[in-house]
């Protein structure tokens, strides 16, 4: 059995989970189940950034230490990953002591190798960001390209990450595994990074106590970026004095942000060539949802709360919102128009609307007992290229295309059922050849949309008469054609997905 391991970005605790964060985390969910269904061992990890200035600052504002201020926020996201249907095998807070102790061991083995020394920063730090900008990189001279706003003046004590020693060993590890960044117009820009000079970054603060004290030197605190990649390898055992890390580790996928490539395209793959620790096998960058044109973000003000979406639309009408609308990678559109156009077109007149019809038909000509499907239908075909399809789509973690092929196998049945009007038959073997088809090709479909709307996957298994749970059945064996038994009662139940108007 091979073993499957992806992260998101961990979320700082100075905002409640929004839009933005349910993306990226909807979209590591879908994939780590696609990776169970196809039969691997998964660990999917997420989790909170509780340290820095940043988080500083928020608790002073309301009044509260660090840590109460952070015990308030992290189950907020915790709780929004259980609304969401997230399967979450872990969630690290950066406050633990198993990731203190990761952070320590990874500061001292790059202190040991020589990459830590101390210098004095001077620059233009955004706090927001928790990064220095050079004057280049700031808009109109002033402001932090990302937050708009005006950023501060430091001067203080560093320990300095010599980034710029790793340039050409980074540049020759991504010569060698081509492909590991998907997509690949995002993986351009992380190479554009790394070309365009590599300046040593900070890694420590004296200014500041909410963080992790360096082992060698406590009078610092660990800077955050430092300190939060780290749970990557905290969550794994990373520092417990074994080497069990290894298990899992190298990761298979980093899910990120397009925001923060920099960091984990670069500053974290020479972090861990300076500590000797693997690189990892894969990153995946998203791109932002925007809502008229902005990023969302606590800054912005134009937060959208993803639990207010779920009143609108269901848990799995919102996942398959999220991951459907937009092709990964690319920015997208967020409005409430689209969201429930497409809840409208594809789950309501689509999949919801061949799950009535079936069940329907079944009940008016068939006693309401599903009939086998033929070995040799029509529609074993499609159904086997869909499969291939949608794996080679997640293969490349390309979850709008799983579920674009998906939905061409749902037209293609629904227009099965038009052609052949089964409605229109007298009950017999012609109404059960065509209607054994259809439930065929529903369980395939199930199948296929339980990584995105695992609710709703269980529900259409149980009510074509499927027995057991959705999340035990493993491809490909389930995948091939004429598994359906037939001899099930076939429930109608309520509309899967009822029309909003
Ligand atoms: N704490 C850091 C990450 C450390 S990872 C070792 C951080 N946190 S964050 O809460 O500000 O944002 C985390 C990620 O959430 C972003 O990088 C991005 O992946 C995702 N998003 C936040 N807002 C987003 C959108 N509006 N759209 C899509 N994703 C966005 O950065």
């Amino acid at each position: 059995m091979s073993r499957f391991y992806a992260t998101t970005p961990i979320y700082y605790v100075n905002a409640q989970p929004h839009l933005g964060h349910a993306y990226t985390t909807i979209v590591g969910d879908a994939l780590t189940r696609w990776h169970r269904l196809i039969g691997d061992e998964v660990k999917y990890l997420t989790g909170t950034d509780e340290h820095g200035l940043k988080i500083q600052q928020a608790a002073d504002a309301a009044g509260l230490d660090p840590q109460s201020f952070a015990d308030s926020i992290a189950p907020k996201f915790a709780d929004a990953w259980q609304r969401l249907d997230i399967a979450n095998d872990d969630f690290i807070r950066t406050t633990e002591p198993r990731h203190k102790s990761a952070v320590s061991e990874l500061l001292q083995r790059c202190y040991d190798a020589g990459d830590i020394e101390l210098g004095v920063y001077r620059g233009k730090y955004c706090v927001a960001c928790e990064e220095y900008y050079t004057e280049e990189e700031l808009t109109g001279g002033t402001d932090c390209p990302i937050h708009k706003r005006p950023v501060d003046d430091y001067e203080e004590e560093n320990y300095f990450f010599k980034l710029s020693r790793f340039e050409d060993r980074l540049l020759q590890h991504y010569a060698d595994h081509p492909g590991s960044i998907v997509p690949e117009f995002r993986a351009n820009e992380a190479y554009g990074l790394i070309r365009s000079g590599l300046r040593d970054f900070s890694v420590s603060r004296t200014s500041l106590t909410w963080g992790i004290p360096l082992p060698w030197d406590p009078s610092h605190v660990a800077y955050v970026w430092f300190d939060a990649l780290t749970n990557y390898l905290a969550a794994v055992g990373f520092g417990d004095g074994t080497d069990s890390y290894k298990d899992w580790w190298p990761v298979d996928y980093h899910l990120i942000g397009k925001d923060i490539i920099r960091h984990h395209c670069v500053y974290w793959p020479a972090m861990l060539m300076s500590a000797g620790v693997d690189l990892p096998k894969g990153w995946a960058v998203g791109g932002w949802l925007l809502v008229d044109g902005e990023k969302m973000a606590k800054s912005t003000g134009n937060v959208v709360n993803p639990l207010d979406l779920i009143d609108v639309v269901g848990v799995d009408g919102f996942r398959y919102y999220v991951l459907a609308d937009t092709p990964y990678g690319q920015d997208g559109d967020f409005s409430y128009e689209g969201l429930v156009g497409r809840y409208n077109s594809d789950l309501a007149n689509n999949l919801g609307n061949l799950a009535a019809r079936v069940a329907t038909v079944v009940a008016k000509k068939c006693d309401g007992i599903g009939p086998a499907p033929s070995p040799d239908s029509p529609l074993a075909e499609a159904a086997a290229t869909t499969l291939d399809g949608v794996t080679a789509a997640w293969d490349h973690v390309a979850p709008h295309r799983a579920l674009d092929i998906t939905w061409q196998l749902i037209r293609t049945v629904n227009a099965y059922l038009e052609t052949n009007e089964p409605w229109k038959m007298e009950s017999g073997s012609a109404v059960d050849a065509v209607m054994g088809d259809a439930l065929e090709a529903l369980r395939l479909l199930a199948i296929l949309v339980s990584p995105a709307m695992p609710a709703t996957a269980q529900e259409i298994w149980s009510r074509i008469g499927m027995s057991g749970e959705i999340s035990a059945v493993r491809l490909p064996e389930a995948g091939t054609w004429g598994q359906y038994p037939g001899g099930q009662p076939v429930i109608k139940g309520d509309s899967l997905f009822p029309r909003i108007t």
